[in-house]
């Protein structure tokens, strides 16, 4: 439990965020595939990278903390990964769950998959129904976890078009094509993430990409080698949010990843008229940049169809700015949130409406009308252990006039432990 900051001067200054979340998993997993000494530098240390880890050594890699900012992997490729002798527990984790799903299928390992209640609610025959297609022996319960997998032997070549939105899936399916040596062709429709096929060729591995289709010719290696991680877009998204929000506020949040397939947010409030300054480094690899945000009246808006999969984790920021906003914002074709960590849709409607926002709950989305004074008198909000709707309700605290307890402070942990340190030193 805790009671949530509130400013009287607005926000200003300097936030550096974790770690990117999505591409930490991914540096560490392709190392443990590589055979040799992987060097992973600035990820992001929480609870769901830290589910990766203890799976990756659970199969046969080795994984030490070299400093604050380094972290060593030794695989000794795809073929030293071996059986476990235990059950493989995801704990929170979505993207372990279901790349290394892939993975573990692929490079024909037998293994049983749990995680905790929220994971063990979230939909796996997305992954386990295209993987048994391709030559997987694996089941799920009921369409969740437990999943169980025997020693598979994939088709020498893999064919799978997306039927969900999901760079989880399209990640678990190239995971799989890879380990097991097979040519492997995945077309992506949606445009989701594409974190895993910009990282393999930093571990010599061929891709070719061809309009929608992402092609893994058959045999190869993985070479270790030193990945170096951008901070996390969807972790900026709150402080983003926030200064736009907060009356006389600047923030600027440092060295941000910008890969395009993650900054729907930014087009969205830019066409919401907030003032936003974005300025890209020369980098090799992902796309970083300062962005520095001012206060802003920002205006109602239409989000839907193509641009959802590049701010899927980022909607419930995009709700609270339209709590501001003049005039009504529509949020469509995002019923993916209703099978994150939470019900998205219900879970941001309900908390926020405890503050009197207008938001409506729609089957794929939502209709909010602004703006609204937030208002609480000591009032309880929760999280409801979803560590997106916790740090979005202490973004709201900001802006609300009256003190917010949330119930569930714990779950910041899952992708941003040092989020309270981070808004106690801008208030
Ligand atoms: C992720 C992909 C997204 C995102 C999740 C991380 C990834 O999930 O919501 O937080 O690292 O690939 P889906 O791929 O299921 O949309």
């Amino acid at each position: 439990m805790k009671q949530l900051p509130t400013t009287e001067n607005g926000l200003h200054g300097e936030i550096v965020v974790p770690g990117d979340k999505s591409i930490s998993h991914r540096a560490l997993m392709f190392g443990a595939m590589a055979n040799g000494t992987t060097k992973v530098l600035k990820r992001l240390d929480s609870a769901d990278v830290s589910s990766t880890i203890s799976v990756l050594k659970a199969l046969g890699a080795r994984i030490t903390e070299i400093d604050d900012e380094t972290t060593e992997v030794i695989g000794s490729g795809i073929t030293g990964l071996k059986d476990p002798s235990t059950t493989l527990d995801m704990g929170n984790s979505g993207t372990s769950t279901r790349l290394l799903t892939g993975l573990i299928t692929g490079a024909g390992i037998k293994a049983s998959i749990i995680g905790d209640d929220s994971l063990s609610t979230r939909p796996m025959k997305r992954v386990t129904d295209p993987l048994a297609e391709i030559g997987g022996q694996l089941s799920t319960t009921n369409g969740h976890l437990p999943i169980e997998i025997a020693a598979s032997k994939l088709a020498p070549t893999i064919k799978q078009t997306l039927k969900v939105g999901s760079a989880q899936v399209k990640s678990a399916l190239l995971l799989a094509g890879l380990a097991a040596g097979s040519d492997t062709f995945v077309t992506d429709p949606f445009k989701t993430r594409n974190h895993t096929e910009q990282m393999l060729p930093k571990f010599g591995v061929k891709v070719e990409i061809t309009g929608e289709m992402i092609h893994i010719p058959a045999g190869q290696k993985l070479q270790p080698t030193t990945i170096e991680v951008p901070d996390d877009i969807s972790s900026a998204a709150y402080w983003i949010v926030a200064g736009l929000i907060t009356p006389n506020s600047q923030l600027t949040i440092k060295n941000v990843g910008v890969n395009p397939t993650r900054t729907g947010l930014l087009t969205v409030l830019k066409k919401m008229g907030a003032d936003i300054t974005i300025d890209q480094k020369e980098t090799v690899g992902e796309p970083i940049a300062d962005i520095t945000v001012k206060t802003s009246q920002l205006h109602g808006t239409v989000v839907d169809g193509d641009i959802i999969p590049s701010l899927i984790d980022e909607i419930p920021m995009i709700v609270l700015a339209a709590t501001q906003a003049e005039g009504q914002t529509i949020i469509k074709d995002a019923g993916e949130l209703r099978v994150k960590e939470t019900d998205r849709i219900q879970t941001v409607t309900e908390e926020l409406n405890k503050l009197n926002a207008q938001v409506i709950a729609t089957d794929d989305g939502f209709i909010i009308n602004g703006p609204v004074q937030l208002l609480a008198n000591d009032t309880h909000v929760s999280g409801h252990a979803d560590h997106r709707i916790a740090m979005m309700l202490s973004v709201a605290a900001l802006v609300t006039n009256g003190t917010i307890v949330l119930d569930d402070d714990e779950s910041v942990q899952i992708s941003y432990p040092t989020f309270f340190n981070n808004l106690e030193g801008i208030v």
